[in-house]
């Protein structure tokens, strides 16, 4: 696992924007597993402007998202589809039928589950997964508890994301309580793992996943596990690994 420290936000962005660039460039046709949530939305800005300017393109790229809420259409604003759209997608050259997010509205979201293991398999696996965790540990949404051996499945979320999640919807009544993730085994089968964490609020849970015993009750402590983990955090992020002895690359 290398850790790389950058000095706040914006750098840790420009960071991890940097290693998905280079994937894309080196074989234009890869795999990118992607996330959601707050922290990667710098990563992508930064991957837009270098489109942009002429210096990327995922003309050719395929990209698998980790999570979708049960009972959200790809239009609801809250919906992990519109997300991507909004933050990502519509501002580069992937092609739409290359993009993939679970379907919230699947009727079967057990038959759709089993679908989207076949579609990862079918695209030849997860190239670089970028991943963000939250404050629990959870990665897609693999909360505490959750077998490590489990593909996409569907899932009840934890009370805590729940909570952490009301902020993007009107009350916190109106959170979905299901969702559709890739399980922690699909994580694990990425030949390249990716992890992006910013803030004082996720110092502990950094120490905890990357320093401490691997345990389901902390999902994101089994990357400890996988050979090609690369984190990179910000000095909020990380200081307390780095007060418990973790060696971090500047
Ligand atoms: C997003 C996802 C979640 C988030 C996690 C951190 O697709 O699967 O696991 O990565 O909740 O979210 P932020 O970045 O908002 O702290």
């Amino acid at each position: 696992m290398r850790i790389y420290q950058s000095e706040d936000y914006t750098a840790m962005s420009r960071r991890a924007a940097n290693i998905i660039s280079a994937h894309v460039i080196l074989k234009p046709n890869c795999v990118l597993g992607l996330a959601t949530g707050s922290t990667p939305i710098g990563a992508y800005k930064q991957l837009i402007d270098w489109y942009h300017k002429g210096d990327l393109s995922f003309s050719e790229t395929r990209s698998v998202n980790l999570d979708e809420y049960v009972g959200l259409s790809p239009h609801h604003e809250q919906s992990y589809r519109y997300f991507m759209q909004s933050n990502f997608f519509d501002h580069i050259d992937i092609k739409p039928e290359n993009t993939h997010v679970p379907d919230g509205l699947a009727k079967d979201p057990d038959a759709a589950c089993a679908a989207y293991n076949q579609l990862i398999r079918d695209l030849g696996g997860i190239d670089l997964q970028l991943l963000g965790m939250g404050h629990n540990g959870h990665i897609g949404f693999n909360e505490p508890g959750n077998a490590f051996e489990l593909e996409t499945h569907q899932v009840t979320l934890a009370d805590s994301t729940i909570d952490a999640n009301a902020r993007f919807f009107a009350s916190r009544d109106e959170v979905p309580r299901h969702a559709m993730t890739m399980g922690v085994k699909n994580i694990m089968t990425a030949r390249k793992i990716l992890v992006v964490v910013s803030g004082e609020d996720k110092a502990e849970i950094v120490c905890k996943a990357f320093r401490g015993p691997v345990t389901p009750e902390v999902p994101a402590s089994i990357l400890q596990l996988h050979p090609d983990v690369t984190v990179v955090g910000d000095r909020a992020a990380l200081h307390k690994l780095a007060e418990a002895g973790e060696t971090l690359c500047g």
